[in-house]
C-alpha cells in the first residue's frame, strides 16, 4: 500500500515499524475534531480563492459524509495510514476522487494536529468545568443539611477542636471553586488558532487565518508559526490543573475512606457506591473513594510525562510530540470518571450524626474554650494554656473529659473559672462562637453557604 506521503520513498516500511510509529489507534478520539478543522480549513481556501467554489463545495460534501460515517462507527482505520489525519484524507479521496488532495493545500499535518488538540481540550475543559459544578453542588447540598452538626476538626490527625460538619465539606467547596479557576482561566490559551502556522514556517498560499480561526470559535491565532506548531503549554496546562483537581479529590476520598471505618464510623456510603468481600461477608468497602484516590496517580503521570517529553525538543514539530496524546485523553476520561462518581457519593453518602455528636462530647477538643475563657478575663494566654494543661491531666487520671470535672475542681485550678464554664464547654457553644470571617462559627457557615449558592446559580 502506497503512502500520502510516499513519493521520496523506494520502499516501504514493514507493517511491525508501521505499527510502531502509527498514532491511529489512539487519535481516532479527534476525529470529529479532525473534521471540523478541515471543514475550517476547505471553508477558507475556498473564500481566499485558493481553491474554486465548486472543488471548495465537493470537499466539504466529502467531510460531511465523513462525518456521518464516523458517527455511524463505519469508518474502518488502517495503521498504514498511520494517523487521524492521513487515514481521513484518505477516505476522502475514497469517497470524491482526486479533488480530495487538495484538502491540504496550505496546510501541514503540523498545525492540523495541533489544531484538533486544541478543539478537544476546549470542549473537554467544558465538560469537566460543568462535571466540577456538579460536585460543588453536592457538596453545598450536603453542607445545607448539616450546619449544625459537628464533627471533630483535626490536625495531625489528632482531635483539635469541634467544627461544623457543612464547615468541613464546604472547604472542598472552595478547593473546587479554585480549580474550576484554573480550567476557566487556561481556556485562554486553548482557545487559540495554530491553523494556517503550516509545517513549521507559513505558507505560500494567500490563506486568511483569522477566518479559519473565526469559523472554528477561536479567539485568536498564534502570532509565530513555529510556536503554533509546537506548543504544547495548554496540554500541560490541562493537565496541572487536573492533578490538582485530582489531589483535591483524593483527599476528600481519604476522608470518606477513614469517616466510613469501624473506628470512625462517621459515614456510611451508599451501597451503589461500596463493594463487598468475596471472602468476609460483613464488609463494606469504600472502593470508589479508593480507585479515585488511586487514579490520580496516573493524572499525575500524564503531566510528568508532557513534560518530560517536551524539556528537550528543538524547534519546531518533533515526531516525539506524538507522545502528547495518550496522557491527555486518559486524563480527560480519568478526570471525567472520577467527578462523576465524586457527586454520587456526595450525594448518597449517609451522615451519622449520632456518632459525631458522641465524639465531639468524648474528647477534649474544647480544651482551647478554656484557656481563651481565662485569657479574656486578662490571664496571658501563655499563662492560661498551662493552666489548662494541667486540667486537661487532671481529668485523664480521673477518667473524664473536661465537662464532667466538678465546679472545685475548676475553681481549684483557678479562681477565674466562674459557672458559666460549663455552658463554655459545650461543643455547641464551642463552635458557634468561633464567629470571625471563615470561622466555623455557624453564622459564618451561613454566609458561607449563601454566598457558595450564588457563585452555582450565577452560572
Ligand atoms: N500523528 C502525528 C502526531 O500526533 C501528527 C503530526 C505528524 N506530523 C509529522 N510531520 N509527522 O503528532
Amino acid at each position: 500500500m502506497t503512502k500520502l506521503w510516499g513519493g521520496r520513498f523506494t520502499k516501504t516500511a514493514e507493517e511491525w515499524v508501521d505499527a510502531f510509529g502509527a498514532s491511529i489507534g489512539f487519535d481516532q478520539a479527534l476525529v470529529m475534531e479532525d473534521i471540523q478543522g478541515s471543514i475550517a480549513h476547505v471553508t477558507m481556501l475556498g473564500k481566499c480563492g485558493i481553491l474554486t467554489s465548486e472543488e471548495t463545495e465537493q470537499i466539504k460534501a466529502g467531510l460531511e459524509t465523513l462525518k456521518e460515517k464516523a458517527k455511524a462507527g463505519e469508518l474502518e482505520f488502517s495503521v498504514q495510514n498511520e494517523d487521524i489525519h492521513l487515514n481521513l484524507e484518505k477516505f476522502l479521496i475514497d469517497e470524491i476522487g482526486p479533488v480530495g488532495g487538495k484538502l491540504h493545500t496550505g496546510r501541514s499535518r503540523n498545525d492540523q494536529v495541533a489544531t484538533d488538540m486544541h478543539l478537544y481540550l476546549r470542549n473537554e475543559t467544558k465538560n469537566i468545568m460543568e462535571a466540577l459544578r456538579n460536585v460543588q453542588q453536592a457538596l453545598l447540598n450536603q453542607a445545607s443539611n448539616h450546619v449544625e452538626t459537628l464533627i471533630p476538626g483535626y490536625t495531625h490527625l489528632q482531635r483539635a477542636q469541634p467544627v461544623s460538619f457543612a464547615h468541613h465539606l464546604m472547604a472542598y467547596f472552595w478547593m473546587l471553586e479554585r480549580d474550576f479557576g484554573r480550567f476557566e482561566d487556561s481556556l485562554k490559551r486553548v482557545n487559540v488558532s495554530p491553523l494556517g502556522a503550516g509545517a513549521l514556517a507559513g505558507t505560500t498560499f494567500p490563506i486568511d487565518r483569522a477566518y479559519s480561526a473565526e469559523l472554528l470559535g477561536f479567539d485568536s491565532i498564534y502570532e509565530n508559526s513555529l510556536d503554533a506548531v509546537s506548543d504544547r503549554d495548554f496540554i500541560v496546562e490541562f493537565l496541572s490543573a487536573a492533578s490538582v483537581t485530582m489531589m483535591h479529590l483524593s483527599r476528600l476520598c481519604e476522608e470518606l475512606i477513614l469517616w466510613s471505618s469501624q473506628e470512625f464510623q462517621f459515614i456510611e456510603m451508599d451501597d451503589a457506591f461500596a463493594t463487598g468481600s468475596s471472602i468476609m461477608p460483613q464488609k463494606k468497602n469504600p472502593d470508589m473513594a479508593e480507585l479515585i484516590r488511586g487514579k490520580t496517580g496516573r493524572v499525575y503521570g500524564g503531566l510528568f510525562s508532557l513534560l518530560t517529553t517536551l524539556k528537550g525538543l528543538p524547534l519546531a514539530y518533533n515526531k516525539d510530540m506524538q507522545e502528547d496524546k495518550e496522557g491527555m485523553f486518559d486524563a480527560v476520561h480519568t478526570v471525567k470518571g472520577s467527578l462523576k462518581i465524586f457527586a454520587g457519593m456526595i450525594d448518597t453518602m449517609d451522615v451519622r450524626t449520632e456518632v459525631m455528636e458522641k465524639a465531639v462530647h468524648n474528647d477534649f477538643s474544647n480544651a482551647t474554650e478554656l484557656a481563651d475563657y481565662l485569657a479574656a478575663k486578662g490571664l496571658p494566654f501563655r499563662d492560661a494554656h498551662e493552666v489548662v494543661g494541667k486540667l486537661v491531666l487532671t481529668a485523664i487520671n480521673k477518667g473524664v473529659f473536661l465537662l464532667d470535672l466538678s465546679y472545685e475542681d475548676f475553681q481549684a485550678a483557678h479562681p477565674l473559672f466562674e459557672q458559666d464554664i460549663y455552658e463554655v464547654l459545650e461543643p455547641k457553644t464551642v463552635v458557634a462562637r468561633r464567629n470571625s470571617a471563615g470561622g466555623t462559627g455557624f453564622e459564618q457557615v451561613k454566609i458561607a453557604l449563601k454566598k457558595a449558592a450564588s457563585i452555582l446559580e450565577n452560572e
